[in-house]
């Protein structure tokens, strides 16, 4: 996702409650903290499970399925049975609309 990518409008993101978008073949995992939008890799990369239905506590968030918890600014597993990171995504808000891209577009 290499272009900026509308997502949706930010008043569909509630505080701390992770939302998924799927752009095409990618599923992205969206949270609002403080204000802030954050944007990793929906699927966890241990196993089939949906980040953003998971739990968040001080910017990680658990994998509903197995526990492991990834930091939603850089996608890394901070537990296991993850190991491997999830892709991250540059968020801007634009006229009240999120859009994405894949954080090494810049
Ligand atoms: S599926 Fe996420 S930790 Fe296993």
């Amino acid at each position: 996702m290499k272009d900026w990518t509308t997502l949706g409008p930010l008043v569909d993101l509630q505080n701390e409650v992770g939302k998924r978008y799927d752009v095409g073949e990618e599923r992205l995992a969206l949270f609002l903290v403080g204000g802030d939008v954050y944007a990793i890799g929906d699927l966890c990369s241990h196993a089939e499970a949906s980040l953003a239905e998971g739990e968040l506590f001080d910017m990680e968030v658990e994998c509903p399925r197995h526990g492991s918890s990834f930091d939603v600014t850089t996608g890394v597993p901070k537990s296991l049975p993850a190991t491997t990171p999830v892709p991250v995504y540059e968020v801007r808000i634009v006229d009240g609309v999120i859009q994405a891209r894949s954080k090494d577009s810049a």
